[in-house]
């Protein structure tokens, strides 16, 4: 049976992108960022994952404000990453495991989550910048995992709350774990922590409401579904609101989960910078 060994944040800003073609690890703008990824390396080295679940948001690339899934499920054999227009060089395409996105597909149908199957998904720096982060080289790293994206909708409103991404991470559990193959998945949550790129605005970050988040979602998550879709915004800004695909990632965990490294930095371009490991129960 198909197992989940653990989850992982991170920021997934595009300036990383860069940050990571150009090398500049040591830079001292950048280190105390990237020194927040060799504690998960070697887990991953450990624990050697087969299958990534990547739960981001899509901002533009693969759906528009015409067409916007409020939750949508890649079901393809490869996802081909496109330019945004932020000036990161475009990836090759990142292979998918099609088999096991029809298989969570039929199993969050069932448990009445109304999602959007997309045999063909493009993808944003919301899901290839978590993938270098996390492998580092990517495509030549051997250990990159198949990855199957799963994108909530945190660009036009009326967004999910809180409470519904959660429930969608619990019911994504039972999907995955009702898989017949036996292979170890990990659950990505992308994006976030507080930012806010446009408006009045432009530029708020907020410490405190981040480091309660990060503290809240390892031991109480159903806490933070008491926040409304508006506090939300105002305490995280309008961005923020990407924090519920951390919601999404923590429901998936099952009830008790072992936090084995955090980081937190501000800022990285108008972002607070989330990353965090989380072990499920039962893996050693
Ligand atoms: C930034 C952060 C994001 O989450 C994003 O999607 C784009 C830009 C930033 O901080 O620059
Ligand atoms: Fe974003």
């Amino acid at each position: 049976m198909a197992k989940i060994i653990g989850g992982l944040t991170t920021s997934h800003i595009p300036a990383v992108g860069n940050a990571i073609a150009n090398e500049m690890y040591d830079d001292p703008y950048w280190k105390p960022f990237f020194d927040g990824y060799p504690p998960v390396w070697e887990w991953l080295d450990k624990h050697k994952p087969d299958v990534a679940i990547n739960i981001y948001n899509d901002h533009g690339l693969g759906f528009f404000l015409d067409k916007m899934p409020t939750f949508a499920i890649g079901a393809a054999h490869e996802y081909v990453n496109e330019d945004e227009g932020w000036g990161i060089p475009q990836l090759p395409p990142f292979p998918g495991d099609a088999k096991l996105s029809w298989h969570i597909i039929e199993g969050m149908v069932a448990r009445e989550f109304d999602i959007t199957s997309c045999q063909e998904l493009p993808v944003d720096h919301g899901f290839t910048v978590p993938m270098q982060l996390f492998w580092r080289g990517a495509h030549a790293n051997p250990d990159m995992p198949r990855a199957i994206p799963i994108s909530a909708n945190t660009v036009q409103h009326p967004i999910p709350t809180l409470k519904r991404a959660l429930d969608f991470g619990k019911a994504l559990r039972k999907s995955i774990e009702s898989y017949p193959e036996d292979i170890k998945v990990v659950i990505l949550g992308t994006g976030g922590l507080s930012h806010q790129l446009d408006g009045e605005r432009a530029g708020f970050i907020n410490r405190e409401f981040d480091t309660y988040c990060m503290e809240k979602i390892i031991d109480d998550p159903e806490e933070l579904t008491k926040i409304t879709r508006m506090e939300l915004v105002e305490k995280a800004g309008a961005q923020g609101t990407e924090f519920l695909m951390w919601m999404m990632m923590r429901g998936a965990l099952g009830d008790n989960v072992k936090a084995l490294h955090k980081n937190y930095h501000i800022p990285i371009s108008n972002t607070g910078a989330g990353t965090m490991l989380l072990e499920c129960e039962g893996v050693d």
